[in-house]
């Protein structure tokens, strides 16, 4: 995987061959919880504390909106940042991570940086108020980190955000969201919502 020389093609198909508790084991392996990581800090009234999102869910986000390396692919609330690493290693796209937590995203940027991968980066904040200022990013996923008013401004930032480019959102676990601009695409997994910009600009 180090480096980038990777078959992403290759990568999900075996993937998606396996089993989806196999599938869940392969990916805790690599990318599941660390000694380092201290999930339980106090987070902000509204926010969901870590917890990975189900692979099998990631896998098939990242399939159903066809994720291509060309393109940057956001988690909104990354914790320890399995679902960056396999949008990173199974599209070949840029991944990023926002997370409010700086141990997770310490642990989530050491292991980026063991795997020597470019273009997957975590970063420290409130990913409600950064999410305005992703402008590159044209996937964005949420595994429920919060609801309320961050919910209420990510949404708001997005609903810009399609103006301007082509975008997806994928949303685990979470409540029907309404966005001026979106459009809902069926899923064939009912935990989650995928959402498509109608703008067609790149
Ligand atoms: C349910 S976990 C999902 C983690 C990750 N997306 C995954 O599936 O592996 C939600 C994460 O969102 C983070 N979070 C909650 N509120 C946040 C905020 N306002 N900005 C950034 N991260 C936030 C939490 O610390 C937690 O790690």
């Amino acid at each position: 995987m180090r480096r980038g020389e990777l078959d992403h093609a290759q990568l999900r198909a075996s993937l998606r061959a396996l089993p989806e508790a196999q599938l869940e084991a392969w990916v805790d392996a690599r990318w599941g919880p660390a000694e380092a990581a201290h999930p339980d800090a106090p987070l902000p009234r509204g926010s969901v504390p870590y917890l990975p999102c189900p692979a099998a869910t990631v896998l098939y986000a990242l399939e159903r909106t066809q994720v291509a390396a060309d393109q940057v692919f956001v988690d909104l609330g990354s914790g320890l940042g399995r679902v960056a690493f396999m949008a990173r290693l199974l599209t070949g796209a840029g991944a990023m991570g926002v997370e409010l937590q700086a141990d997770l995203v310490r642990e989530s940027q050491r292991r980026a940086d063991a795997l020597e991968l470019p273009h997957l980066r975590f970063i420290e904040g409130d990913a409600s108020r950064l999410a305005e200022r992703l402008a590159l990013a044209s996937v964005f996923f949420m595994y429920c980190p919060f609801s309320g008013e961050p919910l209420r401004r990510v949404q708001a930032a997005l609903q810009g955000h399609a103006r301007r480019r082509q975008s997806w959102l994928c949303c685990v676990d979470m409540p029907r969201l309404q966005i001026e601009g979106f459009e809902s695409v069926h899923s064939e997994r009912p935990e989650l919502d995928l959402y498509r910009s109608r703008s067609r600009r790149g």
